[in-house]
Formats: structure tokens, sequence, C-alpha cells
């Protein structure tokens, strides 16, 4: 969703912002726009340029219109304070004139936004009625005409006051208790960062329920989005409270509530580099984070279990008595975070045997699901912002329910307002698609499901050893898998004009059908489908032509004999009505040949832990049917990467 970028320094605003945007790119955004505060001949003036599509339409803009002394941008590379902002659009159609920045209507001001301000029809109304002519279709534009507004009503309190109006910090403290009182009259999600002419070197920002940090740096600071942004300039960071407003300026760091009591952030460091966001030699970002896969796995399990034989979770603000206590269990995520819960319930009843639900987060708390204190909700989220399943883990807070998250992000908003995480530490995933996150969630929820297990007695210290014995062994079958995925890449080549691929699969094969279609669906935009397949026979199997491609995940012989055999049967019900079979089966399967077009082997592993060999192939078949198509593999068209709206 929108990227967010703030500077205030002694380098030039613009290169900077511009490289943050680049970092945020990944968020999938539909256009892009700067404003920087004028300096030397342009001081006093605010230079913005916005673009729809993709950030070269800006940049060709900035560099046709910054030409020439007398060209309207001139000057604008020199401006050492600026915001900027990729837009994934809300609220009117992507174009040029609803990008961001929006300027006030004078002009001085100008003001980015994410998130959908909710009362934005009534704001409308009210600044249209005082003759404020509107610009755009956008929410936002309210922001920068309110900002405008009531930074006139401060300067003019404290002219009455007998202020100087001119001194700078004045003049800076005035910005930010304007954007305060525009905050107050906000409802619904918003992350806001606004610079003024008249204010040079000062960047003001505020945030509620849409993340907003701050960098640190050596006589400049960054805000943004998420760290991606700044973190080649500094690894220091600030993450910001809930309804805070924020002001930096190239030496100063001020936060307050929104009512102006002063607040404190919570300070932390960002353990990963510039280098671990960039593609490292492959062609797409998800390529490199499939790679990646191995390691990240290794990362997640890292240190987990304790001398004595225990799990360890990041932040526990819980008992063991209050898991203990726990009686229902909901996992809550959406997308592919989703199908990582869809397989974690089949472990974690399981080892626990106590009943878990898996929900979409999106329709949890509108179909009041019954919670109480003994309920624990387990929320799942990569980004640790995404919108849908924040209003979950509230809406089950309110209910009293116990909140334990499943984040990638450390310091983002999920994990802070729930009661214990656990971090995968899979490092940053840039491509929309989920891959890398989607494994590292599973080690997670299998880590969980193992705590659990012991904290209500129900597994003994070996037996957990011996499962996150299992778990260690899996970096190693994982290299050993990707090592091998050529002729995946070979079938894609072939696979890439067809309409349609259904994906099959019993138990835990279930979920990773449902992730394989998804992949495919995200980035390839060919209509593909997961079913059960004992569930195949009572309609989806109508649709079967011949040649139709139809994944299909075979469990181990070894364990569960009788769920192999039955994936077999049905191996042969869709070859029987003409479809193309691919089959991902463990190695040393031969009872799959018979009936399989093309067969892709796995490394042998335990049942449960099945999905996180299965499904890369999956991955890796989705990413390349794209590329062979033409896509692209990164920013797939109308997705974004976190989704910070409902
Ligand atoms: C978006 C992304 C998906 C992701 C989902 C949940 O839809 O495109 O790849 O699975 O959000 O994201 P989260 O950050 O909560 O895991």
């Amino acid at each position: 969703m929108c990227g967010i970028v703030g500077y205030a320094g002694a380098r030039p605003a613009l290169s900077i912002v511009l490289d943050g945007l680049r970092r945020l790119e990944y968020r999938g955004y539909d256009s892009a726009g700067v404003a920087i505060v004028g300096a030397g001949a342009g001081s006093g003036s605010l230079l913005i340029c916005k673009r729809a599509g993709k950030l070269a339409n800006l940049e060709k803009a900035l560099a046709e219109e910054s030409a020439g002394e007398d060209s309207p941008l001139a000057g604008i590379d020199s401006g050492t304070t600026g915001i900027g902002h990729t837009r994934w659009a809300t609220h009117g159609a992507p174009t040029d004139r609803n990008a961001h920045p929006h300027p006030s209507r004078h002009g001085d001001l100008a003001v980015i936004h994410n998130g959908i301000i909710e009362n934005f029809a009534r704001l409308r109304a009210e600044l249209e009625a005082d003759s404020v002519e509107f610009r755009s279709d956008t929410d936002t534009e309210c922001a920068a005409h309110l900002l405008e507004r009531e930074l006139a009503g401060v300067r003019a309190e404290i002219a009455a006051r007998g202020g100087d109006g001119l001194d700078a910090e004045v003049r800076a403290e005035a910005l930010a208790e304007a954007m305060r009182r525009v905050c107050r009259r906000l409802e619904g999600a918003f992350t806001l960062l606004a610079v003024d002419a008249a204010t040079p070197d000062v960047v003001v920002g505020a945030r509620r329920n849409s993340p907003l940090v701050v960098g640190r740096g050596q006589g400049e600071n960054f805000l943004a989005s998420d760290v991606a942004a700044f973190v080649e300039h500094t690894r220091d960071a600030i993450e910001l409270g809930q309804d805070q407003v924020v002001l930096i300026t190239p030496e100063r760091i001020e936060i307050t509530d929104f009512d102006g009591k002063p607040a404190a952030g919570k300070d932390f460091h960002v353990d990963w580099d510039a280098k671990a966001a960039e593609k490292g030699g492959y062609d797409w970002f998800m390529l490199k984070e499939i790679q990646e896969q191995p390691q990240a796995v290794a990362e997640t399990l890292l240190g987990r279990l304790t001398e004595s034989g225990e799990i360890m979770l990041d932040e526990v603000r819980l008992t063991d008595q209050d898991l203990r206590a726990a009686d229902k269990i909901f996992i809550v995520a959406c997308g592919t975070a989703y199908h990582a819960g869809l397989v974690a319930k089949y472990a974690i009843e399981h080892w626990t045997r106590i009943p878990c639900e898996v929900e979409l987060a999106s329709e949890f708390r509108y179909r009041d699901p019954v919670l109480d204190r003994s309920t624990l909700v387990v929320v799942i989220s990569q980004s640790g912002e995404t919108m849908d399943t924040l209003m979950a883990l509230r809406h089950a807070k309110e209910q009293k329910a116990r909140v334990l998250a499943i984040c990638n992000t450390n310091g983002s908003t999920i994990p802070r307002e729930s009661d214990a995480v656990l971090y995968t530490h899979g490092g940053p995933e840039i491509a929309v698609a989920s891959t890398k996150a989607f494994l590292t969630q599973l080690v997670a929820c299998y880590l969980i499901g193992l705590h659990l297990a012991q904290v209500r007695g129900v597994k003994f210290a070996d037996e957990v050893a011996a499962v996150v014995a299992q778990l260690q062994e899996m970096p190693a079958k994982l290299r050993t898998l990707l090592d091998r995925m050529e002729p995946v890449r070979e079938l894609a080549r072939e696979l890439k004009s067809v309409p349609t691929v259904l994906f099959i699969g019993r138990h835990v094969g279930y979920p990773v059908a449902l992730e394989g279609a998804l992949k495919l669906k995200e980035l390839a935009y060919i209509h593909a489908e997961g079913f059960a397949s004992g569930e195949l026979k009572h309609g989806p199997i109508a649709v079967i032509d011949r040649g139709t491609p139809v994944v299909c995940i075979v469990p181990s012989p070894a364990g569960r004999g009788l769920l192999h055999d039955k994936m077999i049967s049905n191996i042969q019900e869709v070859r029987a009505r003409g479809a193309r079979t691919i089959v991902i089966a463990e190695e040393g399967d031969e009872a799959v040949l018979p009936y399989a077009d093309h067969v892709i082997f796995v490394p042998p592993t335990p049942t449960l832990l099945a999905p996180l060999v299965t499904t890369v192939p999956l991955q890796v078949l989705a990413a390349e049917i794209a590329s062979a198509r033409g896509h692209d593999v990164d920013q797939p068209r109308n997705l974004a990467k976190s989704v910070t709206v409902e």
C-alpha cells in the first residue's frame, strides 16, 4: 500500500526521498510524488511533482521540469527537506491529480497520506462551504486544506499573545500544533506527513492505525512507513505509538500525543542492512526470496529451545497459566498467512488436543465469534500492519481473549498490541507475493503448537525436542529441493498459456493446494483453484476437461498410508477425465508414477511438516509462469504488499 518517506537534513532531500520510495516500491503502488521545500533562489516555495504510474514516470517528469533556471521545478534537487509518496488508490483513480502530495489552497503546505479518512465527505463539504476548491478526488486533500486553516489559526494565536512568529522553533511548533488539531478532527486510519514552505527544515508526521517510524541519523532524521526506506542511512529507529504526532528537523525529534502532551516512541535497532533488501543478482526479489528459504527457516528456529527443553517465544506478556487455561484457539490471518494458519490447525489440534478454528481476518469480527478470556487467538501477519488482521485482533482483545502474534516485522502494530509474540526471522520480504514469510510462519506455528502442548503437559521435553530436530533438518532438505527446480521451470514454460490450473490435496496438502492456486492467480493472472481432493467428486470435477492441468499434492506413504492411498485414487479420478496431472510426491514414492504426467519429488518429511517442502515447487511454478508471460513478478497488478485498509 502507500509508501511514505520524509527527510530533514543537510543533504539534497530529493534523491534521498526517491531512493526511499524505490525501496518501498514493493508495497505496490499506482502513482508517486514528491514535495521539496525550495532552497536558494527557490526558498520560500514548495516544489511538487507527481505522476500516475511507476516511479520512472515521476523521475522523467522531474528531469523535464527541473532543467533550466526558469523551469517550474528549478532547484528541486538542492532542497534539504522533503516528503515523497507512492500511492495505492482508494479514493479516486490513480491519476496525476489524485497522486500525492496534495498542496493546500495557497500551495505553501503539502500533505501525503496512507490510510482512509472516513469522515472525509463531511470535512470536504465543510471546506467547500468555506470556498475551498478541491483539485482531486482524494480524502487526503481535506487534510491539506484543514492543515492550512489550522496553521493560520495557530499563528494568529501566537501573534495575539505577542509571540515571535518568525522564530524558527515557534514556527515549527505551530506546524506540529496545527497537525495535532487536524488529527483530532479525523476519523479512520492515517499516517500523515506535511511540509511547509515557510517552515524549512521541518517535517511533521502523525499516525493513527497506520504505521510510521522515525529514523534517527547524524544531523539528519527520517520518517517512513517502513524502515526499508531509510535503512541504508541509519538502523536506529523509533516506532511511534498510536495517536502520536512527530516533528523532525535535522537535529531534533519531538513526539507528542494528539493533545500535545510529550510522548515517547520505542527505540529499536534494525537488525538487517540495506543489502538484505536488494535483489543480489536475481531478476526478481521473489526468486531471491524463494532461494532464501533455507536460511529464513533456520533463523526462525535459532535459539528456540532452552537448555531445559522449553520452546522460547520472543515477547510474552501472558503466564503459562493463561496458556493452560485456553480451551479454544482461533487462528486469524489473511492471504498466504491464512494458509499458514490452515496448516497450523492440523498440527496444533494433533499435538495439543485443543479445538482450533482458522478464520479469515476480514470475516472474523463481523460474525460475532464466541470469545472469552479462555480463548487464545493466534494472529499471523508478515507485515504486522494488515488492517483486517489488526481489527480482528482488537476485537478479540475487547472480548478479553488472549492474543499471540506471529509476525516478521519488529515493532509493527500487530505484535505491539498482542499479549505474546513469536517473530519469524525471515528478513525483509519485498516481493508482494509471500514465499519465505509463509515457510517461516509455518515454522512459527509448529513452535507455538509445541509450546502449548508442553505448557499443558501433553508433550514432554524429549517429544518436543524430537519435532524440533525434524524441523532443524528442514533447511538442508530445502536446499536440496531448491537445487532441483529446473524441471519445474521447464514445465512452467510449457504451461504458460493454459487458461486454468487446479490444485488438489488432502490433510495438510489441502492448504498447500490453496496456496499453490493463490500464488498462480497472484502472479500469472491465470484462473487457479485449490480443492480438498475428496471434495472434487462433489462438484469441481465437472470442470476437468482434456488437458486441464491438475497439480496433486501427495502425502508421504510413510505413517499415514490410508491418506496416501486415497490421494492416489483422487489422482486416478482426474486422470480418467482427461486431466494432465502434475504430481508432487515424496522421493521413492513409485506408486504415483503410473498416474503422473509430470512428477516433482520432494525430500521425505514427516506428514505434518510436509508443507515446508511441498509448497516450494508451487512457488517456483507460479513465478516462472508469470515471468514467461512477461508479468512483473514482484509487483503483480492490483495487489499490495501491506494492505492497510479494511
Ligand atoms: C496481502 C499480500 C499477501 C499477504 C496478505 C497478508 O494481500 O499481497 O501476500 O499474504 O496481504 O499480509 P500479512 O502482512 O498480514 O501477512
